[in-house]
């Protein structure tokens, strides 16, 4: 690890808070895994959510409706084990919220307790606000999520944007004060006008997340895979690719496939020395003054294959 990657503080919930109140405009992706949380840890990403969007992008569900607890919390120890700075946010599927507060308190602690993530999402408005409450005076950080709800897709009659009418956006609006009411430290804005996630971004003393919602909220999150170009059937309007991975990947695999079927890969670079024989062991010949697998320019000499830790053998 980088001294710099040791040394960076985890952003914690108050931090938010100033970023709000310094006009710093706070980032947040979601992550399944360690590897994806280590790369958006090393970009300096302040918030990393582990989302229920996992049922759609990585287990190739239709909607967020089967994903469970148990899978998400099994998702942010991997993305804790992976994220020494950003501040880790699981999100609470359907239905372990709804029911009752108390089951709601006992399963948003699960998230912390068993997953490591700092703080926990949901989905809803004045309706859930006895249950962000009941955490809040737990103890447990509660960020809401408003406008374009995933959980209640059936309810919108399909993934559409919130708040186009009036009547609409002043639901949103008391929503919003709902949730900042019951103690919820920030609120995601999903799939609605921007001039009202304007509104709502200065009549709150919280931060506002959006997607889909313009560029006056506080901050920005959105779903990895779409980021990196890892959806090839997907393109959002609101999403902006930065990379093309599935394309990469294809490309990569193809050549890989190439390269194994004509011969050429694995070559004696990638491959271990042979056997060592009796006589080979019993009378080395006599030495050049440089130790097996010395250093030569800084690379490693040819028979000696380095290997991450824990991750294959090494030739010795
Ligand atoms: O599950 C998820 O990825 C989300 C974001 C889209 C905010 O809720």
């Amino acid at each position: 690890m980088t001294d710099e990657r040791k040394q960076r503080a985890r952003v914690t919930v108050p931090k938010l808070r100033a970023m709000k109140q310094q006009g710093e405009r706070i980032t947040m992706l979601t992550a399944y895994d360690a590897t994806f949380a280590r790369m958006f840890d090393d970009a300096e990403i302040d918030v990393l959510l582990v989302g229920d969007s996992v049922g759609m992008v990585v287990q190739g569900l239709d909607s967020t409706l089967p994903v469970t607890v148990d899978e998400i919390i099994y998702h942010c120890r991997a993305v804790a084990r992976g994220a020494r700075h950003a501040l880790i946010v699981g999100d609470m599927p359907f239905m372990s919220y709804q029911v009752t507060p108390e089951e709601a308190l006992r399963n948003a602690g699960r998230f912390l307790a068993e997953g490591g993530a700092q703080a926990v999402k949901l989905e809803g408005g004045a309706s859930i606000a006895p249950a962000i409450r009941r955490m809040v005076d737990a103890g447990i950080p509660v960020m809401a999520h408003l406008g374009l709800t995933p959980q209640s897709v059936h309810a919108m009659g399909g993934f559409r944007v919130q708040g186009k009418t009036e009547e609409a956006a002043e639901r949103i609006l008391h929503d919003a004060r709902a949730v900042q009411e019951a103690g919820a430290f920030a609120v995601v804005l999903e799939g609605i006008p921007s001039d009202l996630a304007g509104q709502i971004t200065s009549e709150l003393s919280i931060p506002t997340i959006g997607i889909g919602a313009g560029p006056s909220c506080d901050g920005q999150v959105l779903v990895c895979y779409d980021v990196l170009g890892l959806t090839p059937d997907l393109r959002p309007k609101f999403v902006k690719r930065y990379a093309e991975m599935f394309a990469e990947g294809v490309d990569a695999a193809r050549r890989y496939a190439d390269e194994v079927r004509n011969g050429v890969f694995p070559d004696a670079i990638h491959a271990f020395g042979n056997v060592r024989t009796a006589a080979a062991t019993e009378s080395p010949r006599p030495s050049s003054g440089r130790k097996r697998g010395a250093k030569r320019n800084g690379r490693a000499t040819a028979d000696v294959v380095p290997l991450r830790p824990a991750y294959g053998p090494t030739e010795s």
